[in-house]
């Protein structure tokens, strides 16, 4: 083989120069169209499972296929057929907002391309993120010694605590693993949350390789809150089985009802136990930048982590979770394994130190470019349009004897049902999302299902909100 081996190719393949600019420009016109007219289409796509494959090649294409056209398919095939979040009348699990600034970052962040594992590889993208954590501390108010990073999701970011905190409890772990550690500790090791917790916590159990029977469910009380004197009496019971309680998840703002635990009851809990406390606040965790709000989450401080999801409901592109935890040490201490090819000689926190991954997009430049150019009254200003729009949901169902709000109203989701049962709240479900002009999910409380309403969206008015009201008065009176 020479240079001049004519099988080697003599250009990148990449696009021109030329190319790539009229590729970005063609992609920036798509995407600026789509963010103005979004409101304008169904919310879900009326198609079929299978409608999409079949429009997509079986094999993948030999030669090159130029951007016009590829770009052209986007537009065809692609585009049309997905459930559109960024839709105003998008009401279901959680309502989310990919913003333009997040939109602008998310574009740079591709364009440089880097790998942020360590400060070496890249300096800026390392700073900016314990910097902009550093930004939300101070946002929702917790003390300084709080440091945050940035995983993909909650599910993630949960994970990383509760393996944190499993290290703490059972240093022993990390060379002997639970198989090898089971003969010392003869009881079970456990973690405790409502029953009202995300199975997120119950997926990271599962892989710390714990059980789900492990995960003790506790009750909540009539709002669906942990019922903390419950959990005291189930860690006694543990303890007395020779178990080995080692965290409690206690959650702000649950997903089917947003409600929120008595974190300070928790937190005595714990202090007194010995146990970490994990705080999931991936929903509501955002909305706390509104002291209010906060309020409503006292003894977040006293938490050794807590998780929150500005892909949520702070305006950021999907993927962006914080975890904010007492230092580095406790992810460092279980997450730190520095192969020699990783080495480098700088006194820094490189983030490969603190969870499972080596290589990690640069997802702190799309959060400092939201809160940057929404500004913090900007972004209060929003949530708590959000949460009116909630207030005036559930006030306006209420008054109407065929619904019935079946949990309180904290934040910007409403749970309620048709007086008609299961059977008619399903069928509300689906004729409202038949329609096109709205998207509603459903949860159970108490055995019952449960119709949702979430609010989240930066391009919700009032006017989204009036028709979705006369939309589920107008199904429901047929019911
Ligand atoms: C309270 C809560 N925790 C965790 C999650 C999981 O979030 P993610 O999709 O970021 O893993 C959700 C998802 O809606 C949630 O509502």
């Amino acid at each position: 083989m020479t240079s001049r081996d004519p099988s080697l190719p003599d250009d990148t393949g990449d696009l021109a120069d030329e190319e790539l600019r009229r590729a970005l420009d063609r992609a920036t016109a798509i995407a600026a169209d789509y963010l103005r007219d979004v409101g304008e289409r169904d919310v879900l796509p009326q198609i079929e499972p299978g409608d999409v494959s079949r429009q997509l090649g079986v094999s993948p294409p030999a030669y090159p296929v130029s951007m016009e056209i590829i770009l052209d398919d986007y537009q065809r095939i692609i585009e049309p057929n997905l459930s559109h979040w960024n839709h105003p009348s998008f009401f279901s699990y959680f309502a989310i907002t990919g913003s333009g600034p997040g939109l602008v970052a998310e574009t740079l962040a591709a364009s440089t391309n880097v790998n942020a594992m360590l400060w070496r590889t890249s300096p800026a993208a390392v700073e900016l993120e314990a910097r902009v954590c550093d930004w939300l501390r101070q946002m929702i108010d917790l003390p300084s010694e709080f440091v945050g990073h940035i995983n993909d999701t909650a599910s993630s970011s949960t994970l990383v605590a509760l393996a944190a905190a499993r290290h703490r409890a059972f240093p022993g772990v990390r060379q002997l693993g639970w198989v090898g550690l089971a003969r010392e500790l003869q009881g079970l090791p456990v973690i405790y949350a409502s029953e009202h917790v995300h199975s997120s916590i119950d997926k990271s159990a599962l892989t710390l390789g714990l059980g789900t029977e492990q995960v003790r469910k506790i009750e909540c009380d009539a709002e669906f809150r942990m019922d903390a004197g419950a959990l005291a009496r189930a860690i006694a019971v543990d303890r007395a089985a020779g178990n080995h309680p080692f965290a409690v998840v206690a959650t702000a703002g649950t997903t089917s009802t947003t409600s929120i635990d008595p974190i300070n009851a928790v937190a005595d809990i714990c202090e007194r136990e010995l146990l970490w406390l994990h705080v999931d606040a991936a929903y509501a965790g955002s909305a706390a930048i509104c002291p209010e709000i906060r309020q409503l989450m006292g003894g977040l401080e006293r938490a050794d982590s807590i998780v929150l999801n500005p892909h949520k409901w702070l305006f950021v592109q999907v993927d962006c979770s914080v975890l904010l935890t007492r230092g580095y040490d406790g992810l460092r201490e279980a997450f730190s394994l520095v192969a020699e090819y990783l080495e480098t000689d700088e006194d820094v926190v490189n983030p490969m130190d603190l969870g499972p991954q080596l290589g990690r997009r640069f997802r702190a430049l799309k959060l400092w470019m939201v809160i940057r150019a929404f500004g913090l009254d900007g972004l209060k200003r929003r949530i708590r349009a959000h949460c009116a729009y909630a207030r005036l949901v559930a006030e306006r169902l209420d008054s109407h004897d065929k619904f019935e709000i079946v949990a309180p109203v904290p934040l910007s989701t409403v749970c309620f049902v048709h007086t008609g049962g299961d059977a008619a709240n399903v069928e509300l479900i689906r004729r409202v999302n038949a329609t096109g002009k709205a998207f509603l999910s459903h949860t159970s409380l108490g055995g019952q299902t449960v119709v949702r309403v979430a609010i989240g969206n930066l391009r919700t008015t009032p006017h989204h909100i009036d028709a979705l009201i006369n939309t589920v008065i107008s199904i429901g009176a047929e019911l």
